[in-house]
């Protein structure tokens, strides 16, 4: 396959944690990967110049979706895929968070998804195996305890990727949800020792995901799930059952 052959494929909050795993397991595989960051590019690119892009890319501003899709392009003339894996978690009861951040989680994550696909659907439809996956949460399929807000855009995510599965499968554009369980990474770094426990103790497989397990799943969904959209693939060690 010739460099200008090569799938090239947008993934946000690749900065760290399994955004980043994602992308080393694209590039991995050969493909071309624009890593979105908010506040600085993974520094373990710099070596790869011609096949990583870093794009500026805030869940917070339409603009910068749009702008990100631009740099791919521009840079390489086309967008295969694109893994909406950015997200952020603020945690709380109900009764116990300020409603303002409660919205603020839920519009964060929900909008910069959806103005991602929004601003990357024109370029996708021209590629030959175009796809966009979601990066959810299991607790948005079962619920959670201190997440009704992580939770509702997480569960909104879902409900979005199958409205727009259906748009867009005569474009032949495939969109599905990816539902991580617990996986270490910085997101659950705060999570106490007991609480730890607890959540291996009720997984089926005893123990945290890595976020290499999580990259496979997505890239799955992404390039090798030819016949699946509209599908959530749940990747929990079981957790969920
Ligand atoms: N870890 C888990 O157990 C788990 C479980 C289920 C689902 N997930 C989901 O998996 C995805 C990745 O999670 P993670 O564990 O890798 O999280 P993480 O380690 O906290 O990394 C979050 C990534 O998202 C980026 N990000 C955060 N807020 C952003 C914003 N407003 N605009 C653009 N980028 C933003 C961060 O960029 P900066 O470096 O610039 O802050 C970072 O690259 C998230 O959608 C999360 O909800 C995680």
């Amino acid at each position: 396959m010739s460099r200008c052959d090569e799938r090239a494929v947008l993934v946000t909050g690749a900065s760290r944690g399994i955004g980043a795993g994602i992308a080393r397991e694209l590039l991995r595989r050969g493909r071309r990967v624009a890593g979105g960051y908010r506040t600085a590019p993974d520094p373990a690119w710099a070596g790869e110049p011609d096949r990583v892009l870093p794009v500026r890319y805030d869940l917070a501003d339409d603009a910068s979706a749009a702008a990100a899709v631009r740099d791919v392009t521009d840079a390489w003339g086309r967008l295969d895929g694109v893994i909406c894996n950015a997200g952020c978690w603020r945690g709380g009861r109900l009764t116990a968070m300020d409603p303002g951040e409660w919205w603020r989680v839920v519009e964060v994550n929900v909008r910069g998804s959806a103005a991602l696909a929004r601003a990357a659907l024109p370029a996708l439809a021209a590629s030959r195996q175009p796809s966009i996956v979601l990066v959810s949460s299991v607790v948005g399929l079962i619920g959670h305890a201190g997440d009704t807000a992580y939770a509702s855009a997480k569960a909104a995510l879902v409900g979005f990727a199958r409205s727009l599965a259906k748009e867009v499968a005569a474009d032949g554009v495939r969109v599905n949800v990816l539902a991580p369980g617990f996986v270490d990474t910085d997101m659950t770094a705060a999570v106490p020792v007991r609480s730890r426990q607890a959540i291996a103790d009720a997984t089926l497989l005893g123990r945290f995901g890595t976020v290499e397990e999580i990259a496979r799943a997505a890239t799955f969904l992404s390039e090798d799930a030819t016949f699946c959209t509209g599908t959530v693939l749940t990747a929990d060690g079981g957790w969920s059952l």
